[in-house]
Order: C-alpha cells, then sequence, then structure tokens
C-alpha cells in the first residue's frame, strides 16, 4: 500500500479519491486533523477496504513507526503541512513543528523502514515529498519562470518552512540514500479547498452577499493549476520520477488575482445572479497588504514534460467553472468545514 501524510486536507484528499478511483492500492491516510482537515472529504472512502485512516501527528515517531510497521508501505507520499501563508505571519511557530519538525519525523522514520528492505521492495520504495514554488521566492514582472536550478529564496514563514524541509529532503538523499522525489508546484484550485484560501473565500463570501477582500493593488501575479492535474502530476513522478530529482509543476496560468476574482465573479454572474440583479463584482474590497507579499510566481514546467510527459488538462477557464459549480453544488460541505475556528480567522484576520 502508499502511505498518505495530510490526507484529509485540499489536495491530500483529492489524491486519495482520484487514487481510489482509478487503483486497486489500498491508501493509508496518516492525518492530525486540524482545522485544515476534513474527514468528511472522504466521507464516500470511509468503508472502502482500501481506505485506512490514522489520526496521528506527523511529529510523533513512534506513531508513525507503528503504523510503517503495521501497513508496510511501498512509499510515502508526504502532503501533511501547514499551509495557509496569513497564517504563518500571525503564528509561525506552528508551521516550523510540522513542515520541518514533522517532515524530519517523516523522513527518518522513512529511512528506518527503507534500511529493513531488501531486493525488490528496496528498488522500488519512494518518498515523494510534495513542495511548493514560494521556496524560489518573487519574480519581477520580466523574470523567467522558475526552473528546478532556480535558487532558493523564500520570503514568509510559511515558504521558509517547506525551503527547509526540501532541503532535509535533498539531505536524506544525498547522505543515507533515501530514494527521494520532490515536487514543487503553483497555486492549486479545484473541490474541496479550505476557504481561507483566495478562489474559495471568494466563491463562499460572493454568495454569503459578504464583501470579496483584494489585499493590496490586486496585481500580485500566480500561476494557477487544477488540482486534479496536480494529482495527475503527482502519479506521474511516483511512477517515473528518478530518485533524488526535483519537479516543478504549473498550470501554464499567469493570472493577476483582480483578474481571478473578476473571473470567479463573472461565472457566478452566470450561473447564479444576485437575487436582486448586481452583479458579484460590486462585492470586491481592495484592503491592506499581506506583510512581505509575494508579487509574482511562475513555473517552468518543461521538466516534467519532456521527462515524464505530464501537462495539465484544464486552462483556467475550464477548471474554475468546474470550481464555481462544485461550491455552488456543495454547500453542506461549505458548512460543515465553515465552524467556529473558521469564522474566528475571518474576523480575526480580516478587521
Ligand atoms: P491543507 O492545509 O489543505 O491540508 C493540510 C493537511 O495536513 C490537513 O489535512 C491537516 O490536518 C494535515 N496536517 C497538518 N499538520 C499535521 C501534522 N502535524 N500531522 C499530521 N497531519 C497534519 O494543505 P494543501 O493545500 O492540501 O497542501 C498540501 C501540501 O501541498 C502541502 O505540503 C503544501 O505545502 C503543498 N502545496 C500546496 C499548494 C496549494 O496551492 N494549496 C500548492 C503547492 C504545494
Ligand atoms: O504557490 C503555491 C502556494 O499557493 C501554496 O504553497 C500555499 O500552500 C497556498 O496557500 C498558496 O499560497 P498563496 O498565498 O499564493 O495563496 P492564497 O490563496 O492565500 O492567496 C493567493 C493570492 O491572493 C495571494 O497573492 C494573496 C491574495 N489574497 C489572498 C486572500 C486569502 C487576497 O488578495 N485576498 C485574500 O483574502
Amino acid at each position: 500500500m502508499i502511505l498518505v501524510t495530510g490526507g484529509a486536507g485540499f489536495i491530500g484528499s483529492n489524491f486519495i479519491l482520484n487514487w481510489l478511483a482509478h487503483r486497486d492500492e489500498p491508501v493509508l491516510n496518516v492525518d492530525k486533523l486540524t482545522y485544515a482537515g476534513n474527514a468528511a472529504t472522504l466521507r464516500g472512502v470511509e468503508h472502502d477496504s482500501r481506505y485506512v485512516f490514522a489520526q496521528v501527528d506527523i511529529c510523533d515517531r513512534e506513531a508513525i513507526d507503528g503504523l510503517i510497521q503495521k501497513h508496510q508501505p511501498r512509499a510515502i507520499l508526504h502532503f501533511a503541512a501547514e499551509s495557509h501563508v496569513d497564517r504563518s505571519i500571525r503564528g509561525p511557530g506552528e508551521f516550523v513543528q510540522t513542515n520541518v519538525v514533522g517532515t524530519f519525523t517523516m523522513l527518518e522514520a522513512a529511512t528506518a523502514w527503507y534500511r529493513t528492505l531488501s531486493g525488490g521492495q528496496r528498488e522500488a520504495f519512494r518518498f515523494l515529498h510534495v513542495s511548493t514554488d514560494e521556496v524560489y521566492g518573487s519574480l519581477e514582472p520580466n523574470d523567467p519562470a522558475f526552473n528546478e536550478r532556480t535558487p532558493y529564496a523564500p520570503s514568509s514563514p510559511y515558504s521558509a518552512s517547506k525551503a527547509a524541509s526540501d532541503h532535509l529532503v535533498r539531505a536524506w538523499h544525498h547522505t543515507y540514500g533515501l530514494p527521494t522525489l520532490t515536487t514543487n508546484c503553483s497555486n492549486n484550485y479545484g473541490p474541496y479547498q479550505f476557504p481561507e484560501k483566495l478562489i474559495p473565500l471568494t466563491i463562499t463570501n460572493a454568495l454569503g452577499g459578504k464583501a470579496l477582500p483584494v489585499y493590496g493593488d490586486g496585481r500580485n501575479v500566480r500561476d494557477w493549476l487544477y488540482v486534479e492535474d496536480h494529482c495527475e502530476a503527482i502519479d506521474v513522478v511516483l511512477d517515473r520520477g528518478v530518485p533524488g530529482e526535483t519537479y516543478n509543476i504549473g498550470g501554464c496560468n499567469e493570472l493577476a488575482n483582480i483578474d481571478v476574482v473578476k473571473t470567479i465573479c463573472r461565472f457566478l454572474d452566470e450561473l447564479k445572479p444576485t437575487s436582486s440583479g448586481v452583479p458579484y463584482a460590486q462585492q470586491i474590497q481592495f484592503v491592506t497588504d499581506r506583510p512581505g507579499h509575494d508579487r509574482r510566481y511562475a513555473i517552468d514546467a518543461r521538466r516534467i514534460e519532456s521527462e515524464l510527459g505530464w501537462r495539465p488538462a484544464q486552462t483556467f477557464e475550464t477548471g474554475l467553472h468546474k470550481t464555481v459549480q462544485w461550491y455552488l453544488d456543495n454547500t453542506e460541505w461549505v458548512e460543515g468545514v465553515t465552524s467556529g475556528e473558521y469564522r474566528c480567522w475571518i474576523e480575526t484576520h480580516y478587521v
């Protein structure tokens, strides 16, 4: 079986649902269920004999060792992290703990397990580390996109903690020979994303008749990738990636935040017009900027395309349209995750 950490979060749960829909191999999901982890997302596979869930902190070495011994994974896919930049600015401690200490703990546990393997099992074992394009820092408007040789220059507590985890992964490969794979991906969007991130926040606020907060001048640029395309890319890297290597994954969809928000408003005007007929874009509000806000990210994904044959299937228009429709069809899921903790975050952050 494969062991997935953070499988109750946005990307991890999409990955597991996708995996179980297309493969027979069982999955062990190891997740602490922080505010960002939602067991409800995986309700559809809860009783599937190929799915096992363990509510465990990745920093708990003893518990991780026990799970590995019991389930004997042929690969570990490490998604678990604290992932929201704004939260890392307000409280960086958890980011260092989970992203750095947690990754260190997973690497130690994986290495101990790898050392017990022999023959074909040893040959096949992989530790796949899911990381971000934010480790490369911020680009000027005319800079070339990030490739796998771009020097690291993280600028938020979140990206610094992810960069640290990438360095640990590289070191565990180089020093101990652990067969690692690292992926650095751009901004994801799609079903089951917690509504603290730009796209689901905009959709849910719009439908709730609330302000649509755009930081600063709204001209910060992100490279958007539909989450299923990211999951496909991870599958491909797991199957065909070369141990010790890193692969950049991106959507070839560079857009300014204000244009993303306006596109969401346009889709909502078409799919669920306001009762007053006033366009959703009237709810847009420019608010105080994020401290140290990175201006632009862009991914050069030529390596994964030429070496492993992956390219995104969705354009931003097709992926976003599906996403808006998904949030309209799944209001129950949204209500379930926008609990007291969520409301508390929104009230504190957007005062
Ligand atoms: P998320 O915040 O939605 O989910 C994170 C999951 O990890 C949650 O289920 C949470 O409960 C779990 N978790 C957190 N701390 C844990 C701990 N100590 N022990 C066990 N489980 C813990 O995150 P996401 O958006 O799904 O991101 C997944 C991974 O992909 C992260 O490593 C992130 O850095 C990376 N990434 C995200 C994006 C994006 O746009 N969301 C882009 C590139 C890379
Ligand atoms: O680039 C990959 C990264 O993308 C991942 O590693 C992170 O885990 C993920 O959270 C995401 O980081 P961002 O900071 O880019 O995502 P977020 O959705 O928080 O913000 C996207 C852009 O929108 C960013 O420029 C900030 C802006 N923004 C965000 C929020 C929440 C707003 O203008 N208003 C908002 O209310």
